[in-house]
Formats: structure tokens, sequence, C-alpha cells
């Protein structure tokens, strides 16, 4: 598929077939998400002032793990399913086999006065997200982009973040439903 036919095939996935992904599929989209792409260490999707503030975390019903991009390998943070944290009124979440979620680890910044680091948070995320939706696209796989009001300080709780990890928003995958 070419980019092209990716960005005219996009579109949000709501209803989602109950068939597991392969984990060669889940590795490659995380690392079109943003992984290494060349020998300098920058990644698949642009960030500002080259921060890499965007870390990726695996949800699923047992537990979350966090994407490794320097190993290209998942790593467990807990096994608590947290999708209740982060669901709001997106009930599909529970019949996707996974959700990629997006956090701003915002100790990549240096200090910026009025909250510039909150708006890079946003925007880098954009980046990373539509990585995910065209990728998913070109795949033949569903996705949707949601950043619903989330239990901030349940998730962080849940995954051992500070403040200063903000999670921005999140992408169920999953094969759609005919
Ligand atoms: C920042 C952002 C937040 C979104 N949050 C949600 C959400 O919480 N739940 C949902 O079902 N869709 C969510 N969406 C998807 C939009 O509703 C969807 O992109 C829009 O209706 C256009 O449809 P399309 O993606 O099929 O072009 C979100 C999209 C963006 C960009």
């Amino acid at each position: 598929m070419t980019v092209r036919e990716a960005l005219s095939e996009r579109h949000s996935v709501r209803r989602y077939a109950d068939t597991p992904l392969p984990e060669e599929t889940v590795m490659d989209l995380l690392w079109a998400a943003n992984g290494i792409s060349r020998e300098n260490g920058r990644r698949t999707a642009p960030s500002a002032v080259n921060a890499q503030d965007i870390l990726l975390y695996v949800c699923r019903e047992d537990g979350v793990y966090r994407y490794d991009p320097v190993a290209a390998s998942l790593e467990l943070v807990t096994r608590t399913d947290i999708r209740p944290m982060m669901e709001a009124h997106n009930h599909f979440i529970y019949t996707v086999p996974l959700t990629i979620l997006l956090v701003s680890d915002q100790t990549r910044f240096e200090p910026r006065p009025n909250n510039r680091n909150r708006d890079f948070a946003f925007m880098d995320a954009g980046m990373v997200s539509e990585n995910i939706s065209l990728y998913c696209t070109s795949l033949g796989l569903g996705t949707v982009c949601c950043a619903p009001p989330m239990d901030l300080d349940a998730i962080r709780a849940a995954l051992g973040l500070t403040g200063q990890q903000i999670p921005v928003l999140y992408h169920p995958v999953g094969y759609p439903a005919e």
C-alpha cells in the first residue's frame, strides 16, 4: 500500500474482530509508532527539540508492558489491567487484543515557560498517533485515536509514573470486524 492509499483508507475503527495479533506484528507496529529508525538513534516520529519524550505502553487484560526502543522489546510493568482507568466511554478497548498508551516524559525537556513542554507533549503524541494510524491501515488493522478524560492519578500509580509523565492518548489496535 502506498502512503497515499493508506491516507485514503485510514478511518476510525470502533468494532473489532475477536482475533489475536501476531507478536511480530505488534513489535513492527511499535517500531513504526516511535521506534529507532537511524544510526544516530532518531525515531520514526519527529519530536520537539528531539526530546523523544513519547513512551509507549502496551495495555492488555493481563497487564501493561513498556516498549524499549533500543532493545526493540517489551518489559512487563504491572500485572494490573489499567483499561478501566483509561476507558471513559470507549468500551471497545475491552474488545481489542491490545491498546497502546502514549505517555510524554516531561523530564526529557529543558524547563520552559508557559506550559510550552506540555504543548510539545500533545504535538509529539500526535505525530506518533498518526504513525500508528497509517501503519495499522497499511497492515489491514483497525485503530482509533482516543483522548478521553482519563484517571491520571490511578494510571500513574499503576505504572509507577511521576507527575512529570503525562498519559496523553491511546490507540486500541485489532482486526476490524467484518
Ligand atoms: C485527539 C483526538 C481524540 C479522540 N478521542 C476519541 C475518543 O476518546 N473516542 C473515540 O471513539 N474517538 C476519538 N477520536 C476519534 C475521532 O472521533 C475521529 O478521528 C473523528 O470522528 C474523525 O473520524 P475518522 O478518524 O474516521 O476520520 C479522537 C480523535 C482525536 C484526534
